[in-house]
């Protein structure tokens, strides 16, 4: 069986002690497919050259909402070193992002994730790549970007979607995928059944966000891409789909909207 991470974190100083370790035994566990996600101009350089290293890794650029600069100068500034590392035109990019609005660590500033967004939403656009949205207590303000004030032509993929209905119900109808992470196996997450039960499978990806976020069994431990399989068994249990199904259409999917 195989599996595709299409969130993981490899560029993460987490794994500076053991990373070629790491990766090696999530290969050998038949993760023959993962996203190394940005967050910062640092960690999205860091995330090319990582690709670069491992065939079976492919990497996305972008400045997360947690990872904004102080003035609109200056974010202005870095979303033109993004832009650089995006217009490279390396193969293996596969996305804009992390990108979006988290008012929970985050709310001062709201003004500037919502130009921070838009802005690279826009470089997306322009570079013909779908989105990585990281929101987190936004949902209003982030279905009124997306539908309102700058479409995703490729649209893109709500990584570690809260569990809120009325986000999956619009995110779906403008298209988007649903990548499920740790927090649907866990046993206070009450209405995990029921988000996962809305989204059609062809819509459906599945993630780690390592080395944060753990699935149950690991829950607390850090994450890597091998937990993957658990947060699969969670949706099969509840779509009743035999475990390499779920497996099969999430590779697929996450294999449509980055466009290897
Ligand atoms: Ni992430």
């Amino acid at each position: 069986m195989e599996f595709f991470d299409s969130h993981a974190h490899y560029n993460d100083e987490k794994f500076d002690n053991d990373r070629n370790e790491v990766i090696s035994s999530v290969k050998a566990e038949g993760i023959t497919r993962l996203v190394s996600v940005g967050y910062s101009i640092e960690s999205s350089i860091f995330a090319q050259k990582i690709s670069e290293d491992y065939g079976f890794i492919y990497h996305s650029c972008g400045i997360s909402p947690n990872d904004l600069p102080q003035t609109e100068q200056e974010l202005w500034k870095n979303i033109e070193e993004i832009k650089k590392i995006a217009k490279q035109k390396h193969s293996k990019l596969v996305a804009i992002g992390e990108i979006g609005l988290d008012y929970y660590w985050n709310k001062e500033n709201a003004d500037l994730q919502r130009k921070a967004f838009i802005g690279q939403i826009n470089l997306a656009n322009e570079c013909n790549l779908p989105i990585i949205i990281h929101t987190r207590e936004a949902v209003a303000d982030t279905i009124d970007i997306l539908k309102n004030k700058q479409k995703s032509i490729n649209t893109g993929i709500f990584h570690c979607c809260p569990l809120n209905r009325e986000l999956v119900k619009e995110a779906l109808k403008l298209g988007y995928y649903i990548s499920f992470a740790g927090p649907i196996t866990f046993k206070n997450s009450k209405n995990a059944s029921e988000i996962i039960d809305m989204v059609p499978l062809e819509k459906i990806l599945i993630e780690t966000d390592s080395p944060y976020l753990s699935p149950e069994p690991n829950r607390g431990k850090r994450n890597d891409s091998r937990n993957v399989k658990f947060i699969a068994q969670k949706i099969a249990d509840v779509k009743q789909i035999p475990l390499e199904e779920i497996a099969k259409i999430t590779y697929e999917n996450a294999s449509r909207v980055f466009k290897i």
